[in-house]
């Protein structure tokens, strides 16, 4: 049985250990370091997993410097994900969509990127039941974390999307992009238009609204408009329940948090350095065990 004290980092690190890491600025309250060592422990795979900080202007060193010293892979984390694509040896196709990369591959001559920000949020709708087959959706921001959720809706066969940004420029091009990719009815509002758009909607919220310092704080304020929506999707992990969802959930939509997307935008990442595909039984015991250490 897997126990909690299993889920401490073990310290038997030797010479064989593969070693991995997030790049990032800051990376001090990154949950992956917690998150994929737990994966190693609970999978007994003989590998460990840093956090790395990297200065402004240092991001090419480190790559290189990672590549030399035979790190196996990193996770990209903030301000990195579109700058690290200049340095990288190939990019996974859905990656190139999303515009921007968060896993990189250890590989002879430097490292592949990929993007599993998009899958992890597809997985998290899966574990929840929820299809985005022929439906509506609203995406509220037009930021990268709005752009990879786009994709994803589009990929998986949304009807059309309704994007909602305060710069409307910005959803503009983001909805430019999508139609290059696919076809699909795109639609550009202001925050404040939020009553042009139908019912029954599912609802990803991707702005920053809602955490840090605007925790008491939602994108849209109006109660009638989270009437709209049968879905609330928060991109936000903490808080756990942001203002949007309780507002959503207050007006009888079905919520979801970011845990769901994190946990599983690791996995994937760990399943692409392994070359391993997880089963149910294991993404369930996982997920306990995380969601149990998660310290929020
Ligand atoms: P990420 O890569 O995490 O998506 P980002 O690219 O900085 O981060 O995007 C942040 C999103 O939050 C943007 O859509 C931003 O709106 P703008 O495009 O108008 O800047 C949105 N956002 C941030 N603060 C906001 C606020 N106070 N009100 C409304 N939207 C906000």
């Amino acid at each position: 049985m897997f126990t909690k004290d299993q889920v401490k980092i073990n310290n038997l690190i030797s010479g064989t250990t593969k070693v991995y890491g997030i790049i990032g600025n800051p990376v001090t309250f990154s949950l992956s370091p917690m998150i994929q060592n737990t994966l190693s422990s609970f999978l007994e795979i003989d590998s460990i997993y840093l956090p790395f900080p990297v200065e402004d202007g240092r991001l090419s060193n480190a790559i290189r410097g990672g590549h030399a010293l035979n790190i196996q892979g990193f996770n990209v984390t903030h301000p990195y994900k579109q700058d690290v694509m200049g340095h990288l040896t190939y990019i996974d196709p859905l990656a190139k969509q999303i515009g921007a990369v968060n896993t990189l591959k250890y590989e002879g001559k430097g490292y592949s990127g990929y993007n599993t920000d998009a899958d992890g949020l597809y997985t998290s709708l899966k574990q929840n039941n929820i299809s985005l087959e022929d439906k509506e959706i609203i995406v509220l921001g037009a930021g990268g974390a709005a752009r990879a959720t786009l994709m994803m809706a589009a990929k998986y066969g949304a009807r059309s999307i309704y994007i909602l940004n305060r710069t409307l420029d910005k959803a503009d091009l983001l909805a430019i992009e999508v139609k290059k990719y696919y076809n699909i009815n795109v639609e550009v509002l202001p925050l404040d238009e939020w009553h042009k758009l139908p019912g029954d909607c599912i609802c990803f919220q991707t702005t920053s609204v809602g955490m840090g310092k605007s925790k008491d704080k939602a994108p849209i304020d109006h109660d009638d408009f989270y009437k709209k929506i049968s879905v609330a999707i928060d991109l936000i992990y903490n808080p756990f329940e942001t203002l949007f969802l309780k507002k959503a959930k207050r007006q009888g939509s079905y919520t979801i948090n970011g845990l769901g997307m994190l946990l599983y935008q690791a996995i994937k990442a760990y399943e692409i350095w392994n070359n391993i595909e997880l089963t149910d039984s294991q993404l369930r015991q996982i997920e306990d065990t995380i969601e149990r250490n998660i310290p929020i």
